[in-house]
């Protein structure tokens, strides 16, 4: 007999740990789509954090915001509910902090800066968490919060997700959490207002991936859609095998062609949000 056990809730540390045990060390060539947001995220970042200070990656995951973060004379903190990925960070200048976002357990006004990259959408509370970030800032302390472009402009991970969503019931997020697209630049300065948060910029980025196949396309939303990623992974291998027959034809009736037809081309936007608390907008440095 086969033992089943439930799959852990959404949001839980036994869920994320178990989505990165699963996705934790894949190697492989760096996705297109998740290196573009990831150098952009890190050069906004390193614009507000200045030159020392401390710097805190909430919602870290393997830590490469934090890795691309480091410098010397900055304390780069990842921080993430799930320990597993950050006791393998192995960077000077970079620390883990396995801890709750809601209870980072930090002395108040001692972040410069507070990094969230694809990470808001995925926290029970967003408003609750980011009056918490807004206690531990410094003075002209930043937070920088990543959110998607609506869906029409994210073909890249929409596709796969509605694909996945179709065949795999662990997919269905409970009524009432919040999703990826479901937090735009309005909604977050709606969210940080109470905690006396303003939204006083937006850098929006985009790209297009170059998609060669199924395995060319699971690769670089995998890299962006970790649950549904982690899911797909869990599946039987007969399912695995019909979705990766099943993909092209959807990638064909939704995405436009590459040059040359062999493939297809798959586009992803984001704003990058940077909050401060009312009164600080002086602060911002200008982009250079
Ligand atoms: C979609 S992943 C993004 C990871 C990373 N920021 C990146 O872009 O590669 C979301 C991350 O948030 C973390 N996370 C989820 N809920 C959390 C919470 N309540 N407190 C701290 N981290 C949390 C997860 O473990 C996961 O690493």
């Amino acid at each position: 007999m086969t033992a089943t056990t439930a799959p852990a809730s959404y949001g839980s540390r036994a869920h994320w740990d178990g989505v990165h045990t699963l996705l934790g060390d894949r190697g492989g060539a760096r996705p297109q789509a998740a290196g573009a947001l990831l150098d952009h995220m890190a050069a906004v970042a390193d614009r507000l954090a200045g030159a020392g200070g401390v710097v805190m990656d909430l919602g870290a995951g393997q830590g490469a915001l934090a890795r691309a973060l480091a410098r010397p004379g900055r304390l780069v903190i990842a921080s993430d509910i799930a320990a597993g990925p950050l006791a393998v960070i192995r960077t000077p200048g970079v620390a883990g902090l396995a801890a709750d976002a809601a209870y980072p357990a930090l002395k108040p006004g001692t972040l410069n800066l507070v990094t969230c990259l694809r990470g808001l959408w995925t926290l029970p509370d967003p408003a609750g968490v980011l009056a918490v970030m807004t206690g531990l800032l410094a003075p002209g302390g930043h937070i920088l919060v990543q959110l998607w472009d609506r869906p029409a402009r994210c073909r890249l991970i929409g596709t796969g997700a509605a694909l996945l969503g179709k065949v795999l019931p662990d997919l269905t997020r409970p009524a009432g959490e919040a999703g990826p697209f479901d937090i735009d630049p309005d909604g977050l300065a709606a969210l940080a207002a109470p905690a006396g948060l303003e939204l006083i910029a937006t850098e929006n980025g985009d790209i297009t991936a170059d998609i060669a196949d199924a395995p060319g396309y699971w690769r670089e939303f995998d890299a962006l859609a970790e649950t549904a990623a982690a899911a797909r992974l869990r599946a039987p291998a007969a399912l695995q095998a019909r979705l990766d027959a099943a993909l092209p034809g959807v990638l064909d009736r939704v995405l436009p062609r590459s040059d040359g037809a062999t493939g297809w081309q798959a586009s992803i936007a984001w704003h990058l949000c940077t909050l401060a608390p009312a009164g600080s907008r002086r602060q911002i440095i200008p982009p250079r």
